[in-house]
């Protein structure tokens, strides 16, 4: 073939470890409603900023800092980083990566999450604590989407890679990392269930 893909971009997928994941997630869930109803100021940002859900991300942004539960999820999210890292040939100066926030969002029926990008950090990721059937998975765009201008819409059979968003289905136990200049969503959640993830952003200092 004449042509090759250059400048690719990296999006990490993975279990977050291999066995004893139902008892830890339902172990995370309980913690996670313990904060949401212990952060009167959280619930009043939510309202105003993330409609219908409950976000810690302006409030309890740094989870791995004063829970133990968070800190030993941090140590393992790190590892999965430390590799993502790798992959996207980062060299890190003899610099050390490290969590900077990390915060939970409660998704009920009907919540939504806008499209947004991670300010301040250079990876970014989710881990899925609770995913009832059906909800919604995290939508990526294309990060060139806004170059393309006077370009063609793509074949409805264009091979995936070549399509202009991705969605990724949410899978409890499951952790995603993406660069943090990657923009991305969340539709609303069509499912009676609430749908539960944590989300973490890393720096190297
Ligand atoms: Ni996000």
């Amino acid at each position: 073939m004449p042509t090759r893909a250059w400048f690719p971009t990296l999006l990490y997928h993975e279990p977050l470890q291999k066995a004893g994941l139902d008892r830890f997630n339902a172990e995370l869930a309980d913690e996670c409603h313990r904060l949401r109803d212990y952060d009167a100021a959280g619930r009043r940002w939510s309202a105003k900023n993330y409609p219908g859900g409950y976000t810690s991300y302006a409030t309890l942004n740094q989870l791995h800092k004063i829970s133990s539960t968070f800190g030993g999820l941090e140590r393992k999210l790190t590892a999965h980083v430390r590799r993502f890292a790798k992959q996207l040939a980062f060299d890190l100066r003899g610099r050390e990566i490290a969590m900077t926030d990390f915060w939970v969002n409660i998704m009920p029926e009907h919540a939504a999450h806008s499209l947004h990008l991670h300010p301040l950090s250079f990876i970014s990721g989710t881990y899925y604590v609770a995913t009832p059937r059906g909800c919604p998975g995290l939508k990526f765009e294309d990060p060139r989407l806004s170059k393309f201008m006077a370009a063609p819409p793509k074949l409805a059979s264009a091979r995936p890679a070549h399509r202009t968003h991705v969605t990724y289905p949410a899978r409890a136990g499951h952790v995603i990392l993406f660069e943090s200049w990657l923009r991305h969503e969340v539709a609303a959640n069509r499912t009676a269930a609430e749908r539960i993830s944590v989300s973490f952003n890393y720096n190297w200092s």
